[in-house]
C-alpha cells in the first residue's frame, strides 16, 4: 500500500524525506512526490515512477526546507500518473496532503465541492482532503489573519473537521503554507511518529524513520497528532490523550541489503537466523514460553482454533493448521481472511480462538476478520513481526514472530519464522509424553542449521536448474500432506516475482483435471521429502513423466531412487516429516528469486504488486 512520511527539525527536510521513501518503496512503487516548505513557501514536485527516477530529476538545492512531507503510491483510485501522484494540494497550492487508504465518500464529496467552484487536478479520492480543509479554514476567515499560535489551532481544527467528512480508512500527513509543523492523522491505517532530538518524523512503518530513531510512538484509531520540531500533540475525539514511545529492537542494518543485490535474497539468507530469533523469543529455561493463555481442551467438544490470514501468510497458515492438528490434536480451521469477512459465522465464536496470521499486523483484510472474530465473542490473538501494529491492538494477545523488518514485497522470512511458531503453538498444546516432546523440541532447535545447509549446499544446483527452469511460461508446484502447503508457496512466490504461471496443487489431484495441460513445456516441480506418502507422491511423478512433463524434485541426499524418475534433483537435507517444510521452503524461495532473476525481473518490487495491503 502507498508509503507515507513527515520530517519537521533543524536539518534540511528533503533528503530525509527522500532516504525514508526510499526505505519504504516496499508499500508501494508506481509514482512519488514531495512538498518542502522553505521559510513557510510551499514547493512541490511529484512524478511517474520510482523514488530513483523522481531524484535524478529533482535540483536538491532547489527545495530547501525543514519541513517536508512525501509520498510513494500504490495506485487504488485514478491511474499511476503525475497528475494522480501525491502529495495533493488545496486550489491555492497552500495545503499539502499526503494519504494512504481509502476515501469511500470521495465522489459525493467532490461533487459537492465542484459546485462549490473547487478545482481538481487528479482522479483520486485523496485530493478532496486538502479542499475539505481549505474550506474549512476560509470558513473561519482566519486564514493568515491571526497569529501564529492561533492559526496552528484553526489548521488543526480545520482538519479534524476535514476528517469527520471522510468515510474509510485513511493515514494522512498535512503540511501547510505558514505552519511551522505538520498534522498527522490515522484511521484503520497505520502512522507511526518517529521521536527525535529537536525533530520528529512521521511515517507509514517503522523502517523509514529507523537510521534516525529507534524511539517510536504508535498513533492509535482516531488519533489526530500536531508535529513540531520540539512538541508532539496528540488528541483523540477532540481531548489530548498520552502515547507512550517504544524502543524498537530493529536496527537500520536489519533494513538494509547489506551487500546482498536484493532485499529477497538477503531476508532469504537470514531465514535460519529468522527461525532462531523467533525460537529464542518462546523457548524458556522450563519449556515453550507463547506468552499467552492458550487453554485448550481439544477434541470436537473442546475449543478450537480459527486461522484467518491472507497471501503468502495463509499458506504458512495452511501448513500450520497440519503441524497442530498432528502434534496436538486440536481441531484448526483456516480461512482466507477476505472470504472470511463476507461469509456467515456458523460456529460458536466463544468456543474459538481466532488467531490473525500477518506478517505486518496490517493487512485490512485480516484485520477486519479479526474484529469480525471478536464481534462473535471469541478470543483472539495476532501472530505478527511488527511490534505494536494495529493487529496487535486489535487482538487480546499477541505472539511475535522474530523475523526482523522484512522489506522485499514477497514475504520470505517470515514464513519461515510463522511455521516456527506453529511448531512451537503444536507441542505446547500436545499431550505426548516428555520424551517424545524432547525429541522434537530438538529437532525443531536444529532447523536454524538445517536451513542453512540449504543455503550453503543446495544454493549453487538451485541456480543452475533455475537457468533452463527461467525459458518456461507455465509451471506446477505440487506436494502432499504438510508440504502441499509449501507447493502453493512455491507457486505463489514464482508467480510473483518471475510472472511465471505457476499452480501450486495437491499431488493427487493433478490427475482430475490439470494432466490435460502438461506437456514437455509444464515443468513440474515436486516436493518429495520422505514421509507417510512418500511412494503414492512418486507414482505422480511417473505419471506425469509418462506425460513428457519435465520434473524437478526436492529430494533428500541420500534418496538415489528418485534419480531415475526425474530430470532434476535439488537436494535438502532429511528431517523428519513434519519438520521438512522448513529446508523445502528455503529450497523453493531460492529458485524463484533465481528464475527471477535469471528473466531479469525487479525482484524485490513486483509489478502491481505491495508489500502491506491496507485496502479490502
Ligand atoms: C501482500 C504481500 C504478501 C503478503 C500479504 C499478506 O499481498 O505482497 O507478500 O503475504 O500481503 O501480508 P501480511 O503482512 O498480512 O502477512
Amino acid at each position: 500500500m502507498c508509503g507515507i512520511v513527515g520530517y519537521v527539525g533543524e536539518r534540511e527536510a528533503l533528503p530525509i524525506i527522500l532516504d525514508s521513501l526510499k526505505r519504504i518503496e516496499y508499500r508501494g512503487y508506481d509514482s512519488c512526490g514531495v512538498f518542502v516548505l522553505e521559510d513557510g513557501e510551499p514547493k512541490l514536485h511529484k512524478d511517474a515512477g520510482t523514488i530513483d527516477h523522481l531524484k535524478k530529476n529533482l535540483s536538491e538545492s532547489e527545495y530547501k526546507g525543514k519541513v517536508a512531507i512525501g509520498h510513494t503510491r500504490w495506485a487504488t483510485h485514478g491511474a499511476p500518473s503525475k497528475k494522480n501522484a501525491h502529495p495533493h494540494l488545496d486550489g491555492k497550492g497552500e495545503i499539502a496532503v499526503v494519504h494512504n487508504g481509502i476515501i469511500e465518500n470521495y465522489q459525493l464529496i467532490k461533487e459537492e465541492l465542484l459546485s462549490l467552484g473547487c478545482k481538481f487536478v487528479s482522479e483520486t479520492d485523496t485530493e478532496v482532503i486538502p479542499h475539505l480543509i481549505n474550506l474549512s479554514l476560509k470558513k473561519k476567515a482566519l486564514l493568515k489573519k491571526v497569529s501564529s499560535e492561533k492559526f496552528d489551532w484553526q489548521l488543526k481544527e480545520a482538519v479534524r473537521e476535514a476528517l469527520a467528512c471522510l468515510n474509510g480508512s485513511y493515514a494522512i500527513i498535512v503540511a501547510a503554507k505558514g505552519f511551522d509543523g505538520l498534522i498527522a492523522a490515522r484511521k484503520e491505517s497505520p502512522l507511526i511518529i518517529g521521536v527525535g532530538d529537536r525533530e520528529n518524523f512521521i511515517a507509514s512503518d517503522v523502517p523509514a524513520v529507523l537510521e534516525q530513531t529507534n524511539r517510536v510512538i504508535y498513533l492509535e484509531e482516531g488519533d489526530l497528532a500536531v508535529v513540531k520540531k520540539e512538541s508532539i500533540y496528540i488528541e483523540n475525539g477532540g481531548a489530548e490523550v498520552r502515547r507512550e514511545g517504544r524502543l524498537i529492537p530493529w536496527t537500520i542494518e536489519d533494513a538494509e541489503k547489506g551487500g546482498y543485490e536484493h532485499f529477497m535474497l538477503k531476508e532469504i539468507h537470514e531465514e535460519p537466523r529468522a527461525i532462531m530469533d523467533t525460537l529464542r523469543g518462546h523457548i524458556a529455561e522450563d519449556g515453550i514460553n507463547l506468552g499467552i493463555d492458550f487453554k485448550i481442551e481439544g477434541g470436537a467438544k473442546g475449543r478450537s482454533i480459527l486461522m484467518v490470514a491472507c497471501g503468502t501468510s495463509y499458506y504458512a497458515t495452511l501448513c500450520g493448521k497440519q503441524i497442530i492438528e498432528n502434534l496436538a490434536k486440536v481441531p484448526v480451521q483456516v480461512e482466507l481472511a477476505s472470504e472470511f469477512n463476507y461469509s456467515d459465522f456458523v460456529l460458536d465464536g466463544t468456543n474459538i480462538i481466532a488467531m490473525a496470521i500477518t506478517q505486518s499486523g496490517e493487512t485490512a483484510d485480516t484485520l477486519m476478520a479479526l474484529k469480525k472474530a471478536k464481534r462473535y465473542g471469541s478470543k483472539t490473538v495476532a501472530l505478527t513481526n511488527v511490534v505494536g501494529s494495529s493487529a496487535t491492538r486489535i487482538a487480546d494477545e499477541t505472539i511475535y514472530m522474530g523475523a526482523g523488518p522484512e522489506i522485499g514485497v514477497a514475504a520470505t522470512k517470515s514464513f519461515v519464522a510463522q511455521l516456527v511458531i506453529f511448531y512451537l503453538l503444536g507441542l505446547s498444546l500436545a499431550k505426548m509424553p516428555e520424551s517424545e516432546f524432547v525429541g522434537y523440541l530438538e529437532e525443531l532447535k536444529r532447523m536454524p542449521q538445517i536451513a542453512q545447509i540449504v543455503l550453503d549446499e543446495a544454493n549453487g544446483d538451485i541456480q543452475k536448474h533455475a537457468r533452463y527452469f527461467s525459458k518456461y511460461e507455465h509451471a506446477f508446484f505440487i506436494g502432499r500432506g504438510v508440504n502441499l502447503p509449501i507447493a502453493l508457496e512455491g507457486a505463489l512466490k514464482l508467480k510473483e516475482i518471475s510472472y511465471i504461471h505457476a499452480e501450486g496443487y495437491a499431488a493427487g489431484e493433478l490427475k482430475h483435471g490439470p494432466f490435460a495441460l502438461l506437456t514437455e513445456d509444464t515443468p513440474v516441480v515436486v516436493i518429495l521429502t520422505h514421509d507417510n506418502v512418500y511412494e503414492k507422491t512418486l507414482g505422480n511423478v511417473k505419471e506425469i513423466k509418462a506425460r513428457g512433463a519435465p520434473v524437478i524434485a526436492i529430494a533428500e541426499e541420500g534418496d538415489e531412487e528418485v534419480e531415475k524418475y526425474v530430470d532434476a534433483v535439488i537436494r535438502v537435507p532429511g528431517t523428519s516429516a513434519i519438520f521438512s517444510p522448513i529446508p523445502n521452503t528455503v529450497a523453493l524461495h531460492l529458485l524463484a528469486y533465481w528464475t527471477a532473476k535469471e528473466r531479469g525481473c525487479e525482484i524485490d518490487k513486483p509489478r502491481n504488486l505491495a508489500k502491506s495491503v491496507t485496502v479490502e
